[in-house]
């Protein structure tokens, strides 16, 4: 087996700090990133220093906040070179359009921006202005030019801001910065891949009030969501019935029935690369819906149910599928019935747990069967256990695997 893609290091970061009402939530990503276990080394720039105080981000970063050049406390005065060699990355957040243009230019007249420029490291900043601001051709060419550099721009957000006006320019949250600071240090090894799921539970309607469905919550199948899109991956979430936020940059398609859930995926399965199939889809559904609601009666009641679509056996059989991966739920015998449901549908890869296990729980221990057999893998949090089947796909996918 070839080794498998490995994300970015995060474990040291630069947060640079710029002058923007935004800058009071520094403190709030100082927070997350420490209670994550990465060390954060603050820089804020003079303007910064007006909107909060360095006491505050170091009570929180646990170290001696710079903010000038000239004291930055290198023996050799080089602070600026070394306090960005060994960094993982140095996200600047919030950065103001003045910043932006100075980044844009290669201007260095400040500790941050000499930093930023001396740096070996990569850089990702997120934007905040007013609207208006953010709209000048000015702004959006110094974006783009920052792009072109390979600076990774971590929104803006859009809303009503702090100066009364909507619209873009706000800086997106800190557990969003979070997010996308994750995201971006995923391997692409998905990139240009169209991925479809299947997600969550499905409910049969019996009449306009009931219903058949199960204890599937979802939480595995938009955690694949997202770490397929985090992997560069076009990604289609087809979600029954799940309380779940939708990841980012995925398409959710919401639907009910196990009969919607297959015209969902019918509709999107042509252009797709890798279909995976995480629902509990309802083996049966009610014959008959009840157009009304069902009356009490005394004597015992009798629901005639009929099988539904197998989705993931039917697209397995296409004749040219896409790379086909399932999950298989069990209660007993997890290995020999989950290994005899991968062969019945013709799957290359089937991911096999305990009902007792998973079932909206937010863990997991699964193990992994192919051709060439079966692959245990450690008990880890969804999110992780997701980003790791990221990729064992990704790997089997370039014929690697
Ligand atoms: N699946 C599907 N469509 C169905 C039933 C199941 O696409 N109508 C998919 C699931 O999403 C999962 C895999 O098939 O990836 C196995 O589902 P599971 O419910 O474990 O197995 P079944 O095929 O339904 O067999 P059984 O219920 O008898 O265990």
């Amino acid at each position: 087996m070839n080794s498998l893609p490995v994300a970015r290091p995060l474990r040291h970061v630069v947060l640079g700090v710029t002058g923007g009402i935004a800058a009071y939530k520094a403190a709030e990503l100082t927070r997350l990133l420490v209670k994550e276990g990465i060390s954060v080394d603050v820089v804020m720039t003079r303007a910064a220093t007006q909107f909060i105080t360095p006491m505050t981000l170091q009570a929180l970063s646990g170290k001696t906040v710079l903010t000038d050049l000239w004291q930055s406390g290198a023996a050799n005065a080089m602070g600026h070179i070394d306090l960005s060699r060994g960094v993982d990355a140095i996200v600047v957040a919030p950065a103001s359009a003045d910043f932006i243009a100075k980044l844009a230019h290669g201007l260095a007249d400040d500790l941050l921006s000499t930093l930023c420029l001396a740096r070996d490291c990569p850089l990702l900043v997120a934007p905040t202005m007013n609207v208006q601001m953010w709209n000048k051709p000015a702004t959006q060419r110094n974006v783009a030019q920052l792009e072109a550099d390979g600076i990774e721009i971590l929104g803006p957000g859009s809303g009503s801001q702090a100066c009364g006006e909507v619209g873009d320019g706000r800086m997106i949250e800190p557990e969003e910065i979070m997010a996308a600071l994750h995201a971006w240090a995923q391997p692409k090894s998905l990139s240009g891949k169209r991925v479809l799921l299947t997600a969550g539970p499905t409910f049969e309607a019996i009449d306009p009030v009931r219903g058949i469905t199960n204890l599937s919550s979802g939480k595995m199948g938009f955690a694949l969501a997202q770490a397929c899109a985090e992997a560069g991956a076009k990604v289609t979430l087809v979600a029954g019935p799940a309380a779940l936020p939708t990841p980012a940059s995925v398409t959710r398609v919401d639907v009910q029935s196990a009969a919607e859930m297959t015209a969902a995926v019918d509709a999107a399965i042509d252009s797709t690369q890798v279909f995976i199939a995480v629902a509990a889809v309802a083996d049966y559904a009610p014959t008959q819906v009840h157009p009304s609601k069902l009356k009490k009666g005394n004597s015992a009641m009798t629901l005639e149910l009929q099988p539904t679509v197998d989705i993931l056996g039917r697209v397995a059989a296409r004749p040219k599928p896409p790379y086909c991966v399932g999950f298989a739920a069990e209660t007993d015998d997890v290995a020999e019935n989950a290994e005899a449901k991968r062969r019945k549908k013709k799957l290359p890869l089937l991911v096999a747990n305990r009902v007792q296990d998973t079932m909206g729980r937010d863990e997991n221990e699964v193990t992994l069967l192919d051709d060439k057999g079966a692959h245990p893998l450690p008990k880890m949090n969804k999110l992780a256990l997701a980003r790791r089947l990221v990729a064992e796909i990704a790997i089997r996918l370039s014929g690697l695997g």
